[in-house]
């Protein structure tokens, strides 16, 4: 007998290594986080609401919601702010699924689409990304059953950095018209690719955003729903009212008052560190993945010895294993100059 869903006692944890992760000890490229903390303005914004005694009132959340649709070019009412994307893509899973329902999930990917498919009972079907042919959009379709409720293109994808094209969106939102095709757009500073301006016209499109990867703070946890205005009215239904906590909003408001500094550390990472990194790879010939992320997702002769050495050398990486079960370490892009680090000490750990 036990008090909860029985299948809850059975399954694994999500759990990310996050112990030990002093950014003063070590450079951290094992969370596709930005690199460089977040400016001045943002943290005295954080300590002025402090300051000002208010942290015994409930959120408030002011034009947060406008300023995030103008940020996003949408109308204001086809967006909702969640307690980061996780939570967004926790409620497009509730809200759309029940037990038994089938849901495609490509793997590999981000780990918890699964896990929260798991926990709602959920039918996982889960055709591989392959290295030559990406998202694999044809196994998709053939996947796709009337008890198809909802269909992951996580663009671009964790880990493999694999982009989904506009076309490749739009086709699987019109092959299953019944099912949400949740399209997680975490790394859309750097990839630049979206389908915002077709939620209106496909309501069964629902994209997942966040301010944690590019923005700077993961640990205050604001992310945002973009879709038609129905469904974001029925998903506020799901979200408590006070979900996103205050400091997030006020950070989330510092951080959009500049967004010039945001754009110029995406075009370092992107067009600077990104090609200097891949250049690297190709020149010592070890395997990656075409990434449209501040990510790469490398395959060295020893992963483990590789990672070892790294982590002695003051940088943390993420061990990922593909489909095949053989080791590859997902890197976390960041400045110029940490990138010529990584480089350095890359270089010196590989044979020969
Ligand atoms: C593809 C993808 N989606 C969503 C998230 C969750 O981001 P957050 O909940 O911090 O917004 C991550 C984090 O690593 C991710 O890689």
């Amino acid at each position: 007998m036990t008090i909860f869903k029985s299948h809850l006692y059975d399954m694994g944890a999500y759990k990310p290594p996050l112990e030990g992760r002093d950014p003063h000890s070590y450079l951290l490229l094992d969370f596709n986080e930005r690199t460089l903390p977040v400016g001045d303005a943002v943290r005295e914004a954080l300590i002025a609401y402090i300051n000002a005694g208010r942290l015994q009132m409930y959120p408030s959340y002011g034009d947060i919601v406008e300023r995030i649709a103008a940020y996003a070019k949408v109308p204001a009412e086809q967006v909702m702010i969640t307690n980061g994307s996780d939570q967004g893509i926790d409620l497009v899973f509730r809200a759309t699924c029940a037990p038994g329902d089938e849901v495609i999930i490509p793997q590999p990917s981000f780990a918890i689409y699964e896990q929260i498919a798991k926990v709602e009972g959920q039918e996982i079907i889960s055709p591989f990304y392959t290295k030559e042919g990406g998202y694999p959009v044809k196994d998709v379709m053939v996947a796709i059953t009337d008890k198809t409720r909802l269909i992951v293109v996580s663009n671009p994808n964790n880990p493999c950095g694999t982009l989904v094209s506009r076309s490749e969106v739009l086709a699987l939102a019109k092959a299953a018209p019944e099912a949400a095709i949740l399209v997680d757009e975490c790394y859309f500073e750097y990839s630049k690719t979206t389908v915002s301006d077709l939620v209106a016209q496909y309501p069964n499109i629902v994209i997942t955003r966040t301010f944690s990867k590019t923005w700077g703070i993961p640990s205050l946890r604001l992310g945002y729903v973009v879709s038609a205005p129905a469904n974001i009215k029925a998903l506020l239904n799901v979200r408590g009212p006070y979900d996103v906590n205050q400091l997030a909003i006020v950070a989330a408001n510092a951080v959009l008052d500049d967004t010039t500094s945001v754009e110029a550390y995406v075009t370092e990472v992107m067009d600077e560190a990104k090609p200097m990194l891949e250049g690297f790879l190709d020149r010592v010939a070890i395997p990656y993945w075409r990434s449209g992320a501040n990510f790469i997702w490398m395959f060295p002769e020893d992963a483990a010895q590789v990672e070892e050495g790294l982590r002695k050398a003051g940088i943390l990486v993420r061990p990922k294993a593909d489909e095949k079960g053989r080791m590859g370490l997902r890197i976390t892009i960041g400045t110029l100059e940490q990138t010529e680090r990584l480089i350095s000490v890359l270089g010196a750990l590989l044979p020969g």
